[in-house]
This record gives C-alpha cells, sequence and structure tokens, in this order.
C-alpha cells in the first residue's frame, strides 16, 4: 500500500520540487510568503552563494532569509525577478489564486507582476474548482475598512474584520465570506477599484504560470 503523507509533508515536497526545477545559478528569486514557502526558504539556503540573491514578500519571510544568510534586497534596486515562487490558499487549474491569508497579498502581488514567472506551490487540499470558499482576502486603508466593507455586501459577500492584524504596509484586513466568484479576473479588477482598497487576494489578472500540486500518495502534478 502507498504511503499517504500528511500536509506539512505535501507542502515540503512542492517546495523541494520548485526548488529542483526552477532555481538556477544568478538567478534573482522572488520569495512569497507561509508555511509552504518556508521550506523552499531552508532549501535556498543551499545555494546562497550561487544566486543572485531575493526579494522578499513580508517581513516574516524577509526575517526568515536574513537569519539563513540568504541575501534579499529592494524591489527598488533591482530589475526584474527571474521567477517568483510562492504558497496559495486556494488555486484553480485554471491558474487563478486567492492569496493573502498570511496577510501579505499586497506585496506578494507586487512580486507576482515583476517576475518573469509566477510558480506556486501547493498541496493538494488547496486545488478547487471554484474560487471562493477560502474567505477572499482584501487590504484596506483603515479609514476605509467600513465603507468597503458595505460596497462588499453589496456584492453579495460578507466582510469580517481580520482584528488585530496590521499588514506591514500599515493596513488592514477584511475577510469575504460567501463571494460567488464566476469570473475572477472581472471580480478582481471590479473589487481593486473600490477607492480604499490597497488591492484584493484574487490572483487572476496576473496569473500563476506554472502550479506544481503534491499528492497525498506523494507524486506531482504540474499545470501549466
Ligand atoms: C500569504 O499572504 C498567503 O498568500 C500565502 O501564500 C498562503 O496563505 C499560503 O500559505 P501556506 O503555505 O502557509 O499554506
Amino acid at each position: 500500500m502507498t504511503q499517504q503523507l500528511d500536509q506539512g509533508q505535501l507542502k515540503k515536497l512542492a517546495a523541494e520540487y520548485a526548488f529542483e526545477h526552477y532555481v538556477k545559478p544568478d538567478m534573482l528569486i522572488g520569495v512569497g510568503t507561509g508555511s509552504t514557502v518556508k521550506y523552499f526558504i531552508e532549501k535556498l539556503a543551499e545555494v546562497k552563494h550561487l544566486i543572485k540573491g531575493t526579494v522578499s514578500s513580508s517581513s516574516a519571510s524577509t526575517l526568515l532569509l536574513q537569519q539563513l544568510q540568504i541575501p534579499v534586497f529592494d524591489l527598488n534596486s533591482v530589475d526584474q525577478l527571474d521567477v517568483y515562487i510562492d504558497g496559495a490558499d486556494e488555486v484553480t487549474q485554471y491558474l487563478h489564486a486567492i492569496k493573502g491569508g498570511g496577510a501579505a497579498l499586497t506585496r506578494e502581488k507586487i512580486l507576482a507582476a515583476n517576475s518573469k514567472k509566477f510558480v506556486c506551490i501547493v498541496d493538494e487540499s488547496k486545488l478547487v474548482a471554484k474560487l471562493g470558499k477560502f474567505p477572499l482576502p482584501i487590504e484596506v486603508i483603515p479609514m476605509a475598512r467600513s465603507y468597503v466593507a458595505r460596497e462588499m455586501v453589496k456584492l453579495g459577500g460578507t466582510p469580517d474584520w481580520r482584528n488585530n492584524v496590521v499588514t506591514d504596509n500599515g493596513n488592514w484586513i477584511l475577510d469575504i465570506h460567501n463571494l460567488d466568484i464566476i469570473d475572477p479576473v472581472a471580480l478582481e479588477r471590479q473589487i481593486n477599484s473600490i477607492t480604499g482598497v490597497v488591492t484584493n487576494g484574487i490572483f487572476a489578472l496576473r496569473p500563476v504560470n506554472e502550479l506544481i500540486v503534491a499528492s497525498a500518495d506523494g507524486k506531482i502534478k504540474v499545470i501549466k
């Protein structure tokens, strides 16, 4: 009988696959945020002298990178990233994702936008037929919180303020439940047009390029 791996082991497997297949000498690497990426950062330490360096999507990831003496650059001091590696909270076979469970969505979206290739690493529980079961995170300017929440109710959502969380950019997070995300590209654009929204956690306008999914039997599936 094939041994079934737990979620942590699958995250590690996906991260190691990304490290082996997408990291090359002299690359400038965008590093996401979360428990899956943590395994990727640990692998990256093995080649820290061979890569050009990294740009980080959060203060949490920056801290981990620096603890392992992996070079971290400010995005404004470098050119386009060769690759951006990050996890997701939900992702579809059409390469649209929801991110921001760790409140790092804005910086993550900036790195994804500024990279040649966006590689998403997940365990199979994150692969869904349709986005929206995971509440959609929205980063908002603090004074706009109630206004944005009311606008999201008009769109059919149920907003929940992520109390006690301040993003790396000094803003707040609204988690929107019960959204019917039929057209992720259109909804991403629509929510981003609400005044006071910094960005929302739908990654569809700039989708994932390659999705690495680790399944419980230890196999890796790559969706492009
Ligand atoms: C951070 O804001 C999120 O976008 C993460 O990428 C996402 O929550 C994945 O996290 P895990 O790898 O911990 O599941």
